[in-house]
């Protein structure tokens, strides 16, 4: 595997090295981001890691300068995983003096992660707009941990013609059923406990959909409940269109349940597909 660290480097390696798939991320891998690196070398002939910390898409400067940084630790896990490249560009490089462009997807973006933190999804929006058109892969996998991500890089890839298919792989867990997450280390061992209930109160929310509950805000109380009893206040539970992330008023076809919620001071989110 090879670090690069520009542009120019990371097309000359693509050129003529057939499917391409990319596996953006901000790095501190766990097996979330492992099995995304993992299902690229499966599907494709090159495969390339973009490791960047993303100053613009944190809306609290706090958390960006907490957000745990180990590159030689990455690179090992990439390589051993399957990476071909790992392109970890400097910030001058995605972000050259001048830069002056912003993407912002409306709609989608504007509802949930996108209230609670303003700006987010426009960083996000503009940061996978560049590395898209900077590595030109055929592929690029995203997990389904950040599901309205997903929802806002697919239709900006629609709304752009981008010509990247966009690959969502399953949310991987911890055995107690903690999503998997790079903050999840923030966490004291009582807020690790507690945590586990984002995880229960979906799976609850599931089970009551199979038995047949077909009202949201019934869906969502059940949920707030199970985190309440553990000391957690959600800063929302939400039943969603997963594409449009428009509440439903019933559970009629594939639904979405999101929330997020702080755990002591570390906010985690999580979510479940229901389907009637
Ligand atoms: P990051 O938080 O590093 O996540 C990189 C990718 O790993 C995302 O697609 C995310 O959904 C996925 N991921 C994280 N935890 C996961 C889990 N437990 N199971 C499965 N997949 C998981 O998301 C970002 O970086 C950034 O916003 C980025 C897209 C790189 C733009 O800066």
């Amino acid at each position: 595997m090879r670090v690069v660290r520009d542009v120019a480097a990371v097309r000359a390696a693509v050129a003529g090295s057939g499917r391409v798939g990319l596996v953006p991320t901000m790095g501190a891998f766990h097996e979330g981001h492992l099995s995304l690196i993992r299902a690229a070398r499966e599907a494709c002939d090159l495969v390339v890691v973009w490791l960047f910390v993303n100053p613009t898409q944190f809306n609290e400067a706090s958390d960006l300068v907490a957000y745990p940084r180990d590159e030689a630790r990455d690179a090992a896990l990439a390589a051993e995983s399957g990476a071909d490249i790992l392109f970890a560009p400097d910030v001058d490089t995605v972000y050259p003096r001048g830069f002056a462009t912003t993407v912002t997807v409306s709609g989608v973006a504007d509802v949930l992660e996108g209230v609670q933190r303003p700006g987010h999804f426009a960083g996000v929006a503009t940061v996978v707009a560049k590395m898209l058109n900077m590595v030109g892969p055929q592929v690029a996998y995203f997990g389904a941990k950040d599901a309205q991500q997903v929802a806002v890089v697919r239709r900006m890839v629609a709304d752009l013609d981008i010509p990247t298919r966009i690959e969502v792989l399953p949310i991987v867990r911890e055995a107690d059923g903690l999503a998997m997450s790079s903050r999840n280390v923030r966490l004291d061992p009582g807020e690790r406990r507690s945590a586990a209930a984002l995880h229960r109160g979906l799976v609850a929310a599931k089970s009551a959909v199979a038995l047949g509950e077909r009202n949201p805000a019934a869906l969502a109380r059940g949920i707030e409940a199970e985190l309440t009893a553990v000391g957690i206040d959600p800063e929302y539970v939400a039943v969603v269109d997963p594409d449009t992330f428009t509440p439903v008023d019933t559970i009629a076809g594939p639904t979405l349940i999101a929330l997020a919620a702080r755990v002591g001071s570390t906010r985690l989110i999580d979510n479940i597909e229901v389907a009637p």
